[in-house]
């Protein structure tokens, strides 16, 4: 037996490789995607996880679409249409992997920012879309390249991560919102929005979902690995009950329903009285993280490097001078420090900017300064290399 031809072309995700080198004695990674472990709300869960064996019924299969109790509270809390509805999906992963296989048939044309996040090109390439990418800018997609994309190929949907983006941290300003919801129903468009970074700002005012302004022209992928912890694996799609149908159709093949004992006390943690306070305790916690990463990355980087400042989520994108961006993640991983090089959040072939992504959320102060210390030897002795090739060059 052998591995379709579309899987035996899929590349493994070089960041769950270098999660594995990155756990080595010594080594401090900014390569996960990891939320602080230190600060799962494990207190606010313990009394529900403790009572679950006098709940023997939440261990009996279940409905695919969710645990009622937890639907209900979605349904409410997202004040959802009613001809929207909410699917608990096993994090907001598969919730990606469910949209592909129901709506995206081989060749079809679907739209994304380059840089992407990974884990949606492993989905769409598995799915043999052609994926189209437009470039992005610090306040969003740039519109003109996404509207003559729609304009003039027959694009079957837009993936987008509006909200600090994986890898690169930019959040879509108001009035790029705006603009893509209209151009998504000017095309007939669909837009998937994916938004598991939007509980983590730390600054500045929330801005409406994309999908508020053509909320029957999308879907939206919520996760909670990052204000609960990935270890449930829940995560939430919602949209018209047209499009959820299709997609209760093939989590039903994937794996029949998510767990409902995880479901119950994702509930029970989600109405907790202190969960609020846990979400602020959380901003802050990432707030000074990020302000330590970035005030000695300011400090410390050689000329021709720069990064973008964040308001929330957990990633800094670190762009370098002309350079081997592969290269440079090896050497500081040979220097104890792990991080993630620009090329893996590319379609192959596609025009790369050398940067680095950074994780400033798993690591501590402590960490995150010596990191900065240990990444910018690795920086400057390549950028010095560049130098001497040069001066050989000319
Ligand atoms: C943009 C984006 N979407 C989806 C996911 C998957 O999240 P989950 O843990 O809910 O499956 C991630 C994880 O890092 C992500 O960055």
């Amino acid at each position: 037996m052998q591995a379709t031809a579309a899987l035996q072309q899929m590349q493994p995700s070089y960041i769950r490789e270098i999660l594995c080198a990155a756990q080595a004695e010594g080594v401090i990674s900014l390569a996960g995607g990891l939320p602080a472990g230190d600060k799962f709300p494990l207190e606010l869960m313990k009394a529900s996880i403790i009572a679950l064996p006098d709940r023997p019924e939440l261990f009996q299969y279940g409905v695919t679409a969710g645990y009622e109790p937890l639907l209900n509270y979605f349904r409410q809390y997202y004040q959802l249409p009613s001809h929207h509805q909410p699917l608990v999906c096993t994090g907001s992963q598969q919730g990606l992997d469910l949209i592909a296989r129901a709506f995206i048939s081989p060749n079809d044309k679907i739209v994304m920012e380059a840089p992407s996040y990974l884990g949606a090109l492993q989905v769409f390439g598995l799915a043999q879309a052609e994926i189209i990418s437009v470039s992005q800018q610090a306040d969003g997609p740039n519109l003109a390249e996404l509207e003559t994309c729609f304009a003039e190929q027959n694009i079957s949907l837009f993936y987008a991560v509006p909200d600090f983006h994986n890898p690169t941290g930019v959040c879509w300003s108001l009035a790029v919102r705006k603009q893509v919801a209209a151009l998504c129903v000017q095309y007939n468009v669909t837009l998937v929005e994916d938004v598991p970074y939007r509980e983590l700002r730390f600054k500045g005012e929330a801005l409406p979902l994309v999908s508020s302004f053509c909320p029957d022209n999308a879907l939206v992928l919520r996760s909670f690995s990052k204000i609960a912890t990935p270890g449930i694996r829940l995560g939430l799609v919602t949209g018209n009950s047209q499009w959820i149908a299709p997609l209760i159709k093939i989590k039903q093949c994937a794996d029949l329903h998510s767990s409902i004992p995880m479901q119950a006390v994702l509930l029970d943690l989600l109405t907790h009285a202190d969960f609020d306070q846990h979400l602020k305790q959380l901003r802050e916690v990432y707030q000074q993280r990020y302000q330590c990463i970035a005030q000695q990355l300011q400090q410390k980087l050689p000329a021709g490097c720069h990064f973008n400042a964040v308001d929330g989520g957990m990633f800094i994108w670190l762009t370098l001078p002309p350079c081997d961006d592969f290269a440079l993640a090896k050497a500081a991983l040979d220097n104890n420090v792990a991080v993630v090089p620009s090329s893996v959040f590319y379609q192959k072939g596609m025009a790369v900017t050398p940067a680095l992504r950074l994780n400033f959320t798993n690591a501590d102060i402590d960490e995150l300064t010596i990191a900065v210390d240990r990444l910018v030897e690795v920086i400057k002795r390549q950028l010095d290399k560049n130098l001497d090739l040069k001066a050989v060059a000319s």
